[in-house]
C-alpha cells in the first residue's frame, strides 16, 4: 500500500525485457498490493498488449512508432490509452506513480529515467547505463522532484541495504561482487575467439542480451563500479570487486571497525526488485528461500585484469571522469551489438572500447545535449573501430 492507504502505482520502463518480466512476478504475487500505471517497449507489441491487458494498466507506450497501429489493435476494446514515439515514452515515465521501475537498456533510457526522476516518483532503478552516462543529472533531478533512487541492480541493492541506518564516515569500502561470468575459468586465448552463443550463457542470471555479454566481458562490473560511485557519491579508490562465483553474496560494505555488512540470496531478480518497489518495506516473492548449508561453500577470488580487460578500461575511465564514461559506455554498445552480429569475436569488444577511449578527451559534459553529442561522437568512432578490426 502506499503513504494514502492505496495500492502502491507502479510504471515499468522496459515492461517486456528480463527485468521488467520479473517486476511483473512481484506484482503477481501481490495483486492486491499494487496498480500498474504505465508500460513501455520498444516493439514487442504482443508481450507488451498481453501484460497491459493482465496488469489493467492505464497507458501503454511503444518506443517504436511503426507499431503504434498494431498495438492500438491489440488493445481495441480496452479502456487502456496507448501512445508511441519518444514523447509517448516520456508522458509514460512521467505519469503520477509511487515508483518508476527504470529498466530499458542502455543509453536509449537515459531520457525516461530522467523524465522519471524529475516526476516525483520513487525510481527503482535498473538501467545502469544512465548513472553512468548522466549520474549527476539523475541525482540533481531526484532532488527536485523530492523522490528516493532506490537501486534494483543486485550488487547496488545489497549495497543500499548494508549501508541504511549506518554511520556514513565509517565506511571503507564499498565491494562489488561478481560471478566471473561463463569464461571465468577461460583461457586469455579462448575467451578473446569465444562466439556469441558462449557469451550468451551466463551461469547463474537470466538476462536480457547486452548485460549478459557485459557480464561475460566483465564491463559489466565496470559499468556497476561507475554506477556505485555515481548512487553512493564515493571515490573511485574506496570502490572495487572480488569474483564470487555462486552469486550469493550480493555486495559488501566494509567499515572502519573492521566489520563488513552484505546481503545475500538466491540470484533472482525478484528479490532487489521487491525490495525497491515499495522500500524500506519488504514484499513478498516466490524467491526459494537461502539455505546457506545446501550451498556448503562460498568461495572468493581476486578479478584477473589481463584476461578481462573491459573491468580494467572501465576503472581507468571512472578514474577520469568527464566525458570517458559516456564514451567507453557507447563505444562497448556499439562493440556488443557489433559482435552479437558477428563482425568479430569477443576479443573485439574491448578493442573497440580501447580504441574509442584512446580517441577521447575527457572534458564534463554539462547539459543533456553536451552528453547527447560525446555519445553520438563516439558511436561514430566506434563504428569506424569496429570496420577496423572485423574478420
Ligand atoms: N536482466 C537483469 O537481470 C538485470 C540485472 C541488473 C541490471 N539490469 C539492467 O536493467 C536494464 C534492462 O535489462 P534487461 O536484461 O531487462 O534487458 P532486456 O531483457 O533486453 O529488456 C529491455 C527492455 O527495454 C525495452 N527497450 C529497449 N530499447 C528501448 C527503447 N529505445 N525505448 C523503449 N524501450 C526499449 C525492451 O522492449 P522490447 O522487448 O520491445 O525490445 C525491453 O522491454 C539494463 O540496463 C541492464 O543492465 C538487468
Amino acid at each position: 500500500m502506499n503513504d494514502s492507504g492505496g495500492p502502491t502505482r507502479v510504471s515499468i520502463l522496459g515492461a517486456t525485457g528480463s527485468i521488467g518480466s520479473s517486476t511483473l512476478r512481484v506484482l503477481t504475487h501481490n495483486p492486491e498490493q499494487f496498480a500498474v500505471v504505465s508500460l513501455v517497449a520498444q516493439r514487442n507489441v504482443e508481450r507488451l498488449a498481453e501484460i497491459a491487458l493482465r496488469t489493467r494498466a492505464e497507458f501503454v507506450a511503444i518506443a517504436d512508432e511503426r507499431q503504434f497501429a498494431a498495438l492500438k489493435d491489440h488493445l481495441s476494446g480496452s479502456s487502456i490509452e496507448v501512445g508511441a514515439g519518444g514523447e509517448a515514452v516520456i508522458e509514460a515515465a512521467s505519469r503520477r506513480a509511487d515508483v518508476v521501475v527504470s529498466a530499458i537498456t542502455g543509453y536509449a533510457g537515459l531520457r525516461s529515467t530522467l523524465a522519471a526522476a524529475r516526476s516525483g516518483a520513487n525510481l527503482a532503478l535498473a538501467n545502469k547505463e544512465a548513472m553512468v552516462t548522466a549520474g549527476t543529472m539523475v541525482r540533481a533531478a531526484l532532488a527536485k522532484g523530492g523522490g528516493a533512487l532506490i537501486p534494483v541492480d543486485s550488487e547496488h541493492a545489497a549495497l543500499f541495504q548494508s549501508l541504511w541506518g549506518q554511520d556514513r564516515d565509517a565506511i571503507t569500502q564499498l565491494i562489488l561482487t561478481a560471478s566471473g561470468g561463463p569464461f571465468r575459468t577461460w583461457s586469455k586465448e579462448d575467451i578473446q575467439q569465444a562466439a556469441p552463443d558462449q557469451a550468451l550463457k551466463h551461469p547463474n542470471w537470466d538476462m536480457g542480451a547486452k548485460v549478459t555479454i557485459d557480464s561475460a566481458s566483465m564491463m559489466n562490473k565496470g559499468l556497476e563500479l561507475i554506477e556505485a560511485q555515481q548512487i553512493f557519491d564515493i571515490a573511485p579508490d574506496r570502490l572495487d570487486v572480488v569474483v564470487h562465483p555462486q552469486s550469493i553474496v550480493h555486495s559488501l560494505v566494509a567499515y572502519h571497525d573492521g566489520g563488513q555488512l552484505a546481503q545475500l540470496g538466491v540470484p533472482d531478480m525478484q528479490t532487489p526488485i521487491s525490495a525497491a518497489l515499495r522500500w524500506p518495506k519488504r514484499t513478498k516473492t516466490s524467491v526459494p528461500p537461502l539455505d546457506l548449508a545446501q550451498y556448503g561453500s562460498l568461495t572468493f577470488e581476486p578479478p584477473d585484469r589481463d584476461r578481462f580487460p573491459c573491468l580494467a578500461l572501465a576503472e581507468a575511465a571512472m578514474r577520469h571522469g568527464g566525458a570517458a564514461p559516456i564514451a567507453m559506455n557507447a563505444a562497448n554498445e556499439v562493440a556488443v551489438r557489433a559482435f552479437l552480429d558477428g563482425a568479430f569475436r569477443f576479443g573485439g569488444i574491448p578493442q573497440v572500447v580501447s580504441e574509442v577511449l584512446d580517441q577521447t578527451v575527457a572534458e564534463a559534459p554539462v547539459s543533456l545535449d553536451e552528453i547527447a553529442v560525446i555519445d553520438a561522437d563516439s558511436r561514430t568512432k566506434a563504428h569506424a573501430a569496429v570496420a577496423k578490426f572485423s574478420k
